[in-house]
């Protein structure tokens, strides 16, 4: 059966370059002449019926813009049965019988439930700044919060020397070291604290003593913020117990990281796999997440990307011991 109604939703974390997807799922459906719903606040947008008719001038002017038109949550409702069976049935309400979903590994976990459950074929567009998804060399939003923490790593370096100061800088990523090994790596952090790899208190003081020694006056440490010794303030509490006599100083980046205008990456990356979810809807496809390996579009079935852990290129944790050295 033929797909004739598609509904778009932002669904997690909201990242820069979900409102360049949701034009490019707009204008793909236009052009393949499909009609477009919005559902405003994923899934718990759907449960409560807040959906509506998008047309080609409905996302003029955003693909420059931060956040999601369509807004973001995540919902505890639709987690249960009983919210998944409200929010078919107000998609059978506006007859949507395909989706797109921008979003994260929770957002492709709910999708993948409902088309078990009612049939509803989902295709899923990666949009975290984690970068942390499977089937995907990156993900829509990274590249610009790397290019968000790097510009804030470039103004603390400057302080950081003027006071010959430490700075422990806490970056995003709850399991996942991709921000902090790049905005490290091109910020020139001394040390780079991921939860991939073990970094004790130890080999921090280490680091920083050898630094002394060279005659290194300040120093950067990234710290993501699921780094199994702590986030930034607990790492550099522990440090500061063993030496006291250093100057050392927090800053945690947080939500700035989830904000701004995307990037040319990003906004190219979130318009290819925005049109390849439609494409592939209507090719019959469902379960599946749209992106791009090698510069190809590449669908990865949401059990592959759920399931499947993305490893750091070890080689970039080796290379910020080198650069530092
Ligand atoms: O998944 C994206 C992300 O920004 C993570 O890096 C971070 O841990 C989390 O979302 C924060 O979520 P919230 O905005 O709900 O606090």
């Amino acid at each position: 059966m033929s797909i004739k109604r598609i509904g778009v939703f932002t669904s997690g974390g909201d990242a820069p370059g979900m409102n360049a997807c949701i034009r490019a799922v707009v204008r793909a459906c236009i052009y393949h002449e499909v009609e477009i719903y919005g559902i405003k606040r994923g899934f718990d947008g759907m449960i409560k019926g807040s959906i509506n008719p998008l047309e080609s001038h409905s996302v003029s002017n955003i693909v420059q813009r931060g956040g999601t038109i369509l807004k973001s949550a995540r919902s505890m409702e639709f987690m249960t049965l009983e919210g998944r069976k409200k929010a078919y049935q107000q998609l059978r309400n506006f007859d949507i019988d395909g989706l797109v979903a921008i979003g994260g590994n929770g957002t492709f976990t709910g999708a993948k439930i409902f088309e078990e459950e009612f049939g509803i074929p989902t295709i899923g567009c990666p949009g975290t700044i984690d970068n942390d998804l499977y089937g995907t060399d990156y993900t829509i939003g990274y590249d610009t919060a790397v290019n968000t923490a790097l510009e804030a790593i470039d103004k603390i370096r400057d302080t950081a020397d003027s006071h010959n100061r430490v700075f422990f800088i806490e970056v995003m990523g709850r399991d996942s070291g991709y921000i902090a090994v790049q905005s490290g790596i091109g910020g020139g952090a001394e040390i780079v604290m991921v939860p991939e790899t073990d970094t004790t208190i130890d080999d921090v003081i280490s680091t920083l003593e050898k630094g002394k020694l060279k005659h290194k006056t300040s120093a950067i440490i990234i710290v993501a913020e699921g780094d199994e010794e702590g986030n930034a303030t607990e790492i550099a509490m522990k440090v500061k117990e063993k030496i006291s006599d250093l100057d050392i100083k927090v800053t945690t980046l947080g939500h700035i990281q989830r904000g701004g205008s995307p990037t040319a990456k990003d906004r190219i990356l979130a318009s290819r796999t925005g049109v390849a979810a439609v494409e592939g809807l209507l090719k019959g496809m469902k379960n599946v997440m749209a992106g791009v390996i090698n510069d190809e579009i590449v669908y990865t079935s949401f059990e592959e990307t759920i399931k499947n852990p993305k490893p750091i290129n070890e080689d970039l944790i080796r290379m910020v011991n080198i650069l530092s050295v």
